[in-house]
């Protein structure tokens, strides 16, 4: 895997433009499958993630094509194939084609996840979802499988809000017979977008972006034009870079509603924003303080974040308290930044940061926000910061050390 090398101490300065989100375009490119005409999808970045989602949906019978950040998709009948251990270990999303899969073809047979760098990510909430809604779901030689007739509606209660099996369930009973209602469902705006563009294909989900959703099911979706919205957490990430380093950024076409507990926490460091509606200026010539965070479900603090913002904590001004809450094993980044001087206690799932001069070092990014940590690092550490197996950056992040150059940053990819 390629490497980062990159000079820290330049202050982060320009503009940069946010691509569409990943975790949006995700369930959406998934949800096509849905549909019975061609479906045009724009403003898709342009990362590993969707490529391999797309190769997912092409073994699924869909007939792709790609111009720019537009996909067209036409998928009218597709079949019900094996997702293997490989397939959904390549793209952990790879689970959000079961609800429309199931729902269209009736049958799906899918590996089961295996834990990964940040924690066990369970699917039972999912299969839950499934069985309440009819479908026969059983388990063995590591895979799930799960047969219906047609999928029919039920009231289901997530034990907690989790954002794939919100938006699996919604892909699953937008087409069930009958009602759907998800009590305690996710309410991140990717849910939002999803349910937009459901509804765009002449589906009827109320309720999206509150923890209370209801789905008509209806006979059939059809084709239809959708733009995915900006990636809030793309924004947070170049936003704490640039805090980090002092810099002073315009960051365009973000939702800037989105990015409430961003700015929130920025402002509370003693970081100036002014929030326009589609772009948000972070001004950091001050240097950045601390304030505590909690990860939670939207709209709280997004736990995506976590990493990049322990990141800028690491070299600001004071002592601040991170409580990861939503995955149990999110610290990977914390040994790395060790590396590079930070100084940090971890305690379960408390991490306390006392802000230092950080020095650049040689490290290894463990999973795609843990590597955008190590790079918010880098930036700001004295001297010389290696990031080894950046290919995991690269999933969320397109272009991500070219476009951190363009903001003056100094980053070499070898
Ligand atoms: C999505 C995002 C990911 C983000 C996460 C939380 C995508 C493609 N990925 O992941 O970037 O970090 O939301 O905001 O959108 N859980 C269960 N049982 C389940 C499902 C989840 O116990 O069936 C638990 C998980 O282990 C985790 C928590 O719920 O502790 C949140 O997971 P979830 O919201 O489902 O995350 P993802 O949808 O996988």
């Amino acid at each position: 895997m390629k490497s980062y090398i990159i000079k820290g101490g330049r202050a982060l300065y320009g503009s940069i433009d946010i691509n569409g989100s990943k975790n949006a375009a995700l369930p959406i490119l998934a949800a096509t499958l849905l549909a019975d005409g061609e479906c045009k999808i724009s403003n898709v970045p342009d990362l590993t993630d969707i490529k391999n989602m797309c190769e997912l949906l092409s073994c699924l019978g869909c007939e792709i094509e790609k111009r720019y950040d537009t996909y067209e998709i036409f998928c009218s009948n597709p079949k019900s194939d094996i997702m293997s251990y490989e397939t959904v270990n390549k793209l952990r999303a790879s689970i959000l084609v079961a609800g429309p899969l199931l729902a269209k073809t009736g049958k799906i047979r899918i590996s089961m996840p295996g834990g990964c760098q940040i924690g066990a990510r369970p699917i039972d909430l999912h299969l839950k979802g499934f069985t309440s809604m009819g479908a026969n779901v059983n388990q063995g030689h590591g895979y799930i499988e799960a047969e219906c007739q047609r999928l029919h509606g039920a009231k289901i209660y997530l034990d907690f809000p989790s954002v794939g099996a919100t938006e699996n369930l919604i892909m699953a009973a937008s087409v069930a017979k009958g009602t759907t209602i998800i009590e305690n469902a996710a309410a991140e705006p990717e849910i939002t977008n999803l349910a937009d563009f459901i509804n765009k294909m002449g589906g009827k989900v109320y309720g999206a972006g509150t923890d209370n959703i209801t789905i008509e099911g209806v006979e059939a979706l059809k084709g239809t034009d959708f733009s995915v919205i900006p990636d809030r957490i793309e924004a947070g990430t170049f936003a704490f870079a640039v805090a980090s380093t002092k810099g002073c950024a315009i960051i365009n076409n973000v939702i800037t509603e989105h990015l409430k507990p961003i700015i929130a926490k920025l402002n509370e460091c003693g970081v100036y924003t002014k929030a326009n509606e589609n772009s948000l200026i972070v001004d950091a010539s001050n240097g950045a303080g601390s304030a505590d965070i909690k990860t939670m479900p939207y709209p709280g603090f997004p736990t995506d974040l976590q990493a990049p913002y322990v990141a800028l904590m690491s070299g600001a001004r004071g002592t601040s308290m991170v409580v990861e809450t939503v995955f149990e094993n999110r610290f990977m980044h914390i040994p790395e930044l060790g590396r590079m001087g930070a100084s940090i206690k971890v305690d379960g799932r408390t991490a306390v940061v006392e802000g230092t001069n950080l020095t650049g070092a040689k490290v290894k990014a463990t999973d795609l926000r843990a590597g955008a940590g190590l790079v918010i690092a880098g930036l700001n550490a004295y001297g010389e910061t290696v990031i080894e197996d950046v290919g995991h950056i690269e999933r969320g992040y397109s272009n991500f050390a070219e476009r951190l150059n363009s903001l003056n940053a100094d980053i070499h990819i070898q």
